[in-house]
């Protein structure tokens, strides 16, 4: 227990935001896993946590044959499975179902959408008829009809006023490649601004990566470091214990490049290394990340072969339980050349970072769950104790840990006490929890809040999507009518192909096993 406990002042800069008006949510697809596992107990928390608006409906529509009454006892019992705190809060979840309700629906059908119209009608304030966010947890196939029916009936408008307001909010994949991303971006924005458009990728939600601006930009001391003159190279990794599991059809489409890295990873990319915005507006932080995105270097196909390095895990065992093989999971084709592991070595083409190598990876079935990046810093000249002890005089490296374990370390050297003359790493740790207690809201919760506020900053826009599309799209066609060959597979339970490792010796690096913070 630390008697000298720090307590700063807090410089609470969300005061300003704008408060969250009354509205109906309307989720499409209400009856899927998505609504019952996250949706739902989002909503209830933040109905328990008092940041809900002072008015609010929450609509399922799907084709199944419900009741409002049948549906919320569904959700109920789901809630108690899926709710992050528990025992469910009856008191506030009989407030939160009287909210509740259900239409039953063909999305394809127009006659659903008057439907859906006469219950929105039967809600007596004006704002809860007009202000409305829909929410399309369907397949992406059907977010063009969605919005074309929904046009259509007069439901969604482009102007706000005495229309109040619309937005749609969808989750990726926003298309498979460049073109059908197109494609989709423009069948949303048919009939709706691209500032109706929430695009949610959940890691930003996350606190850890809405930290990566707090982080840099309210600190001096980092941002002088932040460029070419200091940093060596940076390593984000994300990696997952977890295999496919029931989602290999769903995998077989994607792979890791399709499923990580296009959004989450260049998501994090983004934040670690854009520019610092004019201002925190949504727009100003937007156009950095575009602006990162577009700075990135793209990879001809022989580039990639020698900067990408995919993987595919065959059977292993983790923590002494055996998994299959990816070629043996359910739906997946038992010859697949699909990636379960990708590794690649990006360069981004701007003052502050050029030549310095930001090394990314992600995988599944690899032996710790862990998101981190790692800023490896340049060795010290070799003088003094470098030049005495080499390699073994470990370069500085601040690690900001996303999850689990949240927190930011710093590694340097200090003398070990004693007699003789050593040098060893130790680290400086600051972790969310022993700093602010267990705060773990669901990205989920923030997510819909800022949906509902009408904050896009969280939100993916479309060039963001697009430019990310492009990136990866250069790194598909270098692997086009390439097999895997053997380097590229590794067993389940390691860390990832041992091309992997040869892909950083190339320029004298390792990879940093995420830690184990205990
Ligand atoms: C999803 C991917 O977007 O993110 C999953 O489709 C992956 O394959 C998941 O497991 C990881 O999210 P988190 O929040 O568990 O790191």
């Amino acid at each position: 227990m630390m008697d000298d406990q720090f307590e700063g002042e807090v410089c609470n800069i969300g005061v300003e935001r704008k408060l969250t008006e009354p509205c109906s949510i309307v989720i499409f697809g209400a009856s899927g896993d998505l609504t019952a596992r996250k949706l739902i107990p989002a909503f209830y928390h933040l109905c328990k946590d008092k940041l809900m608006p002072p008015d609010f409906r929450v609509i399922g529509f799907a084709r199944r044959d419900k009741t409002d009454e049948s549906w919320r006892a569904e959700l109920r019992e789901a809630l108690n499975q899926f709710s992050r705190t528990k025992p469910v809060d009856e008191k506030i979840w009989q407030a939160f179902e009287k909210n509740i309700f259900y239409c039953v629906g063909d999305l394809n059908d127009a006659a659903a959408y008057q439907k859906l119209e006469q219950k929105l009608n039967s809600f007596k304030s004006a704002p809860l008829r007009k202000n409305l966010l829909f929410y399309l947890a369907t397949q992406p196939s059907q977010f063009g009809v969605a919005v074309e029916q929904l046009h259509n009936a007069k439901l969604l408008h482009r102007e706000s006023g005495e229309h109040g307001w619309q937005r749609i909010v969808i989750e990726k994949p926003f298309g498979h490649d460049l073109a059908s991303a197109h494609a989709l971006n423009a069948e949303l924005t048919r009939f709706a601004h691209e500032q109706q458009v929430c695009r949610i990728d959940h890691y930003l939600g996350k606190e850890t990566v809405q930290n990566i601006l707090m982080f840099r930009f309210s600190n001096s001391i980092f941002e002088k470091l932040w460029n070419r003159n200091s940093v060596d190279h940076v390593q984000i990794t994300v990696s997952e214990k977890l295999g496919v599991g029931e989602r290999g059809g769903y995998y077989e489409e994607a792979g890791a490049i399709r499923d990580m890295v296009q959004n989450h990873m260049l998501q994090v990319l983004a934040l670690i290394a854009m520019e610092p915005p004019v201002s925190l507006e949504a727009e100003a932080v937007r156009d950095e990340k575009v602006k990162l995105l577009k700075s990135i270097r793209q990879l001809s196909p022989d580039e990639v072969a020698k900067q990408v390095v995919r993987g595919q895990y065959f059977a292993g065992a983790i923590d002494g339980q055996p998994r299959p093989g990816y070629r043996q999971e359910p739906k997946v084709k038992p010859d697949s050349n699909v990636e379960t592991y990708v590794a690649l070595k990006l360069f981004i083409d701007n003052w502050r970072w050029s030549d310095v190598p930001f090394y990314l990876r992600t995988g599944k079935n690899l032996p710790m769950s862990a998101s981190e990046v790692r800023i490896q810093f340049c060795p010290t000249p070799s003088v003094l104790f470098a030049a005495q002890c080499g390699n073994k005089l470990d370069a500085n490296a601040l690690t900001l840990r996303l999850q689990p374990n949240e927190g930011i370390s710093l590694r340097f050297n200090g003398k070990v006490p004693g007699m003789s003359l050593g040098v060893r790493p130790v680290r400086m740790y600051f972790s969310y929890d022993s700093e602010f207690g267990a705060y773990t809201p669901e990205a989920y919760e923030r997510l819909l809040l800022e949906a509902i506020a009408g904050d896009a900053t969280l939100f993916i826009r479309r060039d963001e999507v697009e430019t990310a599309w492009q990136i990866v799209d250069s790194i598909r066609k270098g692997w086009e009518n390439k097999p895997l060959t053997n380097r590229e597979f590794y067993a389940a339970g390691t860390w990832g192909p041992i091309a992997a490792d040869d892909l950083l010796a190339q320029s004298g690096h390792v990879w940093h096993e995420p830690q184990v913070i205990k």
